[in-house]
């Protein structure tokens, strides 16, 4: 069944809170979802519905030309169809679209298939956050792609030049300095 991706509403939190307690050990609360609903300018949350059905969701924030994608998940039963690949490149276009030149992430060591899809968008290692996540307690490997360019098409929309481009410590901190349930 055909896939679309849409801006989130309210009354689909219900069923984002089940897939989120469905795909990780350590999940945001109703009320973090919640604020990031309210928040406006540089948020950007969308839902990936197949039918009625809502199959996944996004997150991102933006500031000035960096993006940082907060939460990401696909519905267990709808993985391994191209949906959560579907969804990063609808927030990819539209942050790049609204002048975003790079994006970053983290996520858990030992999470092979969120890395395999983020290597496929081009994102690299910039380095690691020991003991980052807790439940269990594990390393983030911080990634970034620059997203200024559309690889696919080649179109150059601004010179790639990110506040963090140049060289990057492999260790970028040893200690969690956001909230820990701040970003996946
Ligand atoms: C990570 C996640 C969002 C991927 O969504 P998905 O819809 O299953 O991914 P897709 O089907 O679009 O696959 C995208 C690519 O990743 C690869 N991939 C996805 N899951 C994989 C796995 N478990 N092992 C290896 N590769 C995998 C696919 O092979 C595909 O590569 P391809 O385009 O070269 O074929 C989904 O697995 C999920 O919700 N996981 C739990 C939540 C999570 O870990 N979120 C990320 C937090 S950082």
């Amino acid at each position: 069944m055909n896939v679309s991706v849409r801006e989130v509403r309210r009354d689909d939190l219900s069923a984002i809170a089940v897939i989120e307690r469905a795909s990780f050990s350590d999940p945001w609360s109703r009320a973090m979802f919640d604020a990031h609903l309210m928040v406006r300018g540089g948020n950007l949350f969308l839902v990936a519905e197949s039918g009625a059905a809502l199959v996944g969701y996004a997150i991102v924030r933006t500031v000035h030309e960096e993006s940082e994608l907060l939460n990401i998940a696909i519905a267990p039963e709808r993985r391994n169809q191209g949906i959560g690949a579907q969804l990063l490149d609808e927030v990819i276009r539209r942050c790049r679209a609204s002048g975003a030149l790079e994006m970053w992430l983290e996520v858990r060591e030992s999470n092979v298939g969120a890395r395999a899809l983020y290597a496929a968008r081009g994102f690299t290692a910039a380095g690691i956050r020991k003991r980052y996540y807790h439940a269990p307690r594990e390393d983030a490997i911080v990634l970034r792609a620059a997203i200024g360019v559309d690889v696919r098409s080649e179109t150059v929309t601004q010179p790639v030049q990110g506040l963090h481009a140049g060289s990057v410590d492999s260790i970028i901190s040893t200690a969690s300095h956001h909230p820990r349930q701040e970003t996946k």
